[in-house]
């Protein structure tokens, strides 16, 4: 099991390793408009545990550029395992 913690409530969610954090990231507020990485709605800042993401999407590196992936959207990024602590 992978953890997803959001950094601004503290509440941490379990789920099962190479999940989309979408629907969780939705619960919990992130705004999502588009779903396909396109629109840059769902931006979230991972904190701590970014290696346990998959890789950027072709779409997240068009919007967001091949930086430090310390941004990522949310629509688009899977957990691997682990932890990993977002805020948006
Ligand atoms: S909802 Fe549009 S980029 Fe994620």
């Amino acid at each position: 099991m992978a953890t997803l913690e959001f950094d601004h409530t503290g509440e941490e969610n379990e789920l099962p390793d190479g999940s989309a954090i979408a629907e969780i990231c939705e619960e919990a507020g992130v705004p999502f408009a588009c779903t396909e990485g396109v629109c840059g709605t769902c931006v979230i800042e991972v904190k701590e545990g970014k290696e346990n993401l998959t890789e950027p999407t072709q779409e997240e590196k068009d919007f967001l550029g091949e930086g430090t992936l310390d941004e990522r959207l949310a629509c688009q990024c899977r957990i691997k395992q682990g932890r990993v602590k977002i805020c948006f």
